[in-house]
């Protein structure tokens, strides 16, 4: 008889695929602890959860019965109001995830390859694999950091497309420019991923009016606090934008995350004292592990900070947090061997975090 395997498109189960995050209802669960007692710190969330002013307007949302409106008028609007864009120059979509998707939909035919500089967000090699690209990963230097000088080296041959993510996740530092400078003078769709630009206040945007190769991706999920409604977005020349407009699903902002990003705009000052705060943590996070011998600790211009660990193995580390209920991100990958990455949470939650990771650092 034959197999539903047969139908599924050539060479797309043997694709890498992507390690999802574990809601902490179910981590909850499978450690018996009050869900309460959960501590999450991997996934680079807002630890403020959503504001009261979101819910509030949700609560009195109107028109969760209809269709959004696929044209995005009052989206783009809105957006591009906080930018400081024209709406021409937004397209919006199901998180920062979905925008890169149909960024591989639009420019990619099967064989193009699509480049980047590891370690970074792990998704990128996954979505250019699931649209028939050719994922080429180019090493960063052992700081992270991508060599502008080095750059003429690489052979662009067959590329359209290089994502490159500022701060960039998960070391935390920013793209140079001159970098940026140099893909952008090449015959390439240039990417800028700035989903945690509201943590490191620095941005590419303003370089979409003169170049129109570039696009910004941002998102609601960090910053704002949505995460599990899914909203992100795109700055672009209005040639781009209109392409994209063109081939996105026509409703994936969907009417909840519409109030809700309405809403995150007008309250801008809540989430700013929140990043406020987060930032200050961040730094005093920061000075606390440097004082840990055992810990190599990166700098970040982020929301997460990343460390190695010079001696003691990372994942039993991590697996003994994760049973008191503090959740971390652990990568064991050839450029982040025994690597930890902690998302910068509520003072009151890395106080908890540094006792713990404190003693079974020196145990
Ligand atoms: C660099 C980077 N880009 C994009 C995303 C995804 O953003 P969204 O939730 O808007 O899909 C993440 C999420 O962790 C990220 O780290």
């Amino acid at each position: 008889m034959n197999t539903i395997e047969r139908l599924y498109r050539d060479g797309v189960m043997e694709m890498h695929s992507y390690t999802p995050i574990e809601p902490p209802d179910q981590i909850a669960k499978r450690l018996g602890l009050p869900e309460e007692k959960i501590i999450k710190l991997d996934a680079n969330e807002n630890p403020y959860g959503v504001a009261d002013e979101v819910l509030e307007e949700l609560g009195k949302a109107k028109y969760l019965s209809i269709y959004p409106d696929p044209a995005q008028k009052a989206v783009r609007s809105k957006i591009a109001d906080y930018v400081g864009c024209k709406p021409e120059n937004i397209v919006a979509g199901a998180g920062a995830d979905e925008l890169i998707d149909l960024l591989c939909r639009l420019t990619l035919n099967p064989g193009d390859k699509v480049l980047t500089f590891t370690p970074t967000f792990s998704y990128y090699k996954h979505v250019v694999e699931l649209n028939g690209g050719i994922f080429v990963d180019v090493e960063r230097q052992a700081d992270y950091s991508i060599q502008a000088a080095e750059l003429s080296r690489i052979d662009l041959t067959g590329i359209k497309v290089v994502l490159l993510c500022s701060p960039n996740n998960p070391p935390g530092n920013m793209l140079e420019e001159d970098v940026l400078n140099y893909f952008l003078a090449q015959d390439l769709l240039v990417v800028v991923d700035e989903a945690y630009y509201e943590f490191a206040q620095q941005t590419f945007a303003e370089k979409i009016n003169s170049h129109n190769n570039l696009i910004v991706l941002r998102t609601f999920s960090k910053c704002f606090g949505l995460a599990g409604l899914r909203v992100g977005y795109g700055i672009m020349c209005e040639t781009l934008q209109e392409a994209i407009m063109k081939i996105k699903p026509p409703y994936s902002v969907n009417m909840a995350a519409e109030v809700a990003l309405s809403t995150c705009i007008d309250h801008q000052e809540v989430f700013q004292k929140q990043v406020e705060t987060m930032i200050a943590t961040r730094k005093a996070t920061i000075e606390k592990l440097q004082e840990i011998d055992e810990l190599e600790v990166y700098p970040s211009h982020s929301n997460f900070i990343l460390c190695r660990l010079k001696t003691k193995n990372a994942l039993a580390i991590r697996n003994k947090l994760e049973q008191k209920g503090i959740l971390i991100r652990y990568f064991n990958t050839p450029q982040l061997q025994n690597h930890l990455r902690i998302s910068v949470g509520r003072e009151d939650q890395m106080e908890i975090f540094m006792k713990e990771f404190k003693d079974l650092l020196t145990q």
